[in-house]
């Protein structure tokens, strides 16, 4: 496994790939690796024969006191890791190579961007999009994963990827979660014992709405508030950023349970930690 810091080296190494006629599967991370990342790398290691890990906490994702500076950074532990996963590549650069001086040119998707996340992080998937579309142009893949457990970031890559032409297909893999039901993410190591303990409440909520749902005898705003309930009542303390019934196209609420498929989404703060979760619920 090489480890390539420099933008140059890793487009040297993918083109040498890509002459020998080689498949590249790309999977963008910002490191603190768990099951849910290490869940997209065996899967492009199954479907592609080169595989391309990048490490890189992105300060442009990050708004004014949000957890950048605390966001967890363990390169070594990361390193070991994706070597035993059989990745071929690991892009790991600095800040002053993905953003040297001068830095003025951004991405920005318009429409999907405004909801959930959009509304509580102002410029995150500006962020997103601009670093998701740098790597895109330095490692050149032909398929990239991404964790329906941030889906909304998932769909806004699809369509920059459809709106700016980049020919790459995206997929978008299931939410990996602990055995208590916690979708495993790098901020849950910033929770408490007590509020590791609580933080499942927030999937048994999901689980709640998805029942609700189809059970199709009550509105989205009821479903709302009896989620909100479930996690005021069981998490102490929790701050709720939202807890939306949406659509998963469009990413707009929807006013009525209908035939087809529904996106529950939540962004709880417990303590330090802003955790999100969702599930999708195929109506009959
Ligand atoms: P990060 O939070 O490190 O996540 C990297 C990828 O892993 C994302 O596609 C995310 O959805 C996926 N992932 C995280 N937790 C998961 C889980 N429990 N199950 C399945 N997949 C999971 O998302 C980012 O980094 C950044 O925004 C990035 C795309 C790298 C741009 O900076």
């Amino acid at each position: 496994m090489i480890v390539a810091l420099k933008i140059e080296k890793v487009r040297e190494i993918v083109k040498k790939a890509k002459k020998k006629g080689k498949l590249i599967g790309f999977i963008p991370t910002m490191g603190a690796l768990h099951e849910g990342h290490l869940s997209l790398v065996r899967r492009a290691r199954k479907e592609c024969d080169f595989v391309v890990v990048s490490i890189f906490v992105n300060p442009t994702q990050f708004g004014a006191g949000e957890d950048l500076h605390t966001y967890p950074r363990d390169f070594k532990k990361d390193k070991n890791l994706l070597k035993k996963e059989g990745v071929n590549l690991v892009f790991y650069p600095k800040v002053s190579t993905m953003y040297p001086k001068g830095f003025s040119t951004y991405v920005e998707e318009v429409s999907l961007s405004k909801y959930l996340c959009g509304k509580f992080r102002p410029g995150h998937f500006r962020g997103v999009c601009t670093v998701v579309a740098k790597l895109f142009n330095v490692v050149n893949p032909d398929i990239a994963y991404f964790g329906q457990k941030d889906f909304q970031q998932a769909q806004i890559i699809k369509r920059m990827v459809r709106d700016l032409n980049f020919p790459i297909k995206i997929r978008v893999l299931p939410i990996i979660r602990e055995k208590d039901g916690l979708a495993m993410s790098s901020r849950n190591s910033y929770l408490s014992p007590y509020q590791r303990k609580v933080a499942p409440y927030l999937y048994k909520s999901l689980i709640l709405a998805k029942e609700l749902i189809l059970k199709k005898r009550y509105s989205p705003s009821k479903i709302r508030k009896e989620v909100k309930k479930v996690i005021k009542e069981n998490i102490p303390y929790a701050k709720i950023d939202y807890v939306e019934i949406v659509s998963p196209t469009t990413l707009r609420r929807i006013k009525k349970i209908d035939k087809g498929e529904i996106l529950v989404a939540v962004a709880v703060y417990l303590g330090k930690a802003r955790l999100i979760d969702n599930i999708l619920v195929r109506v009959r």
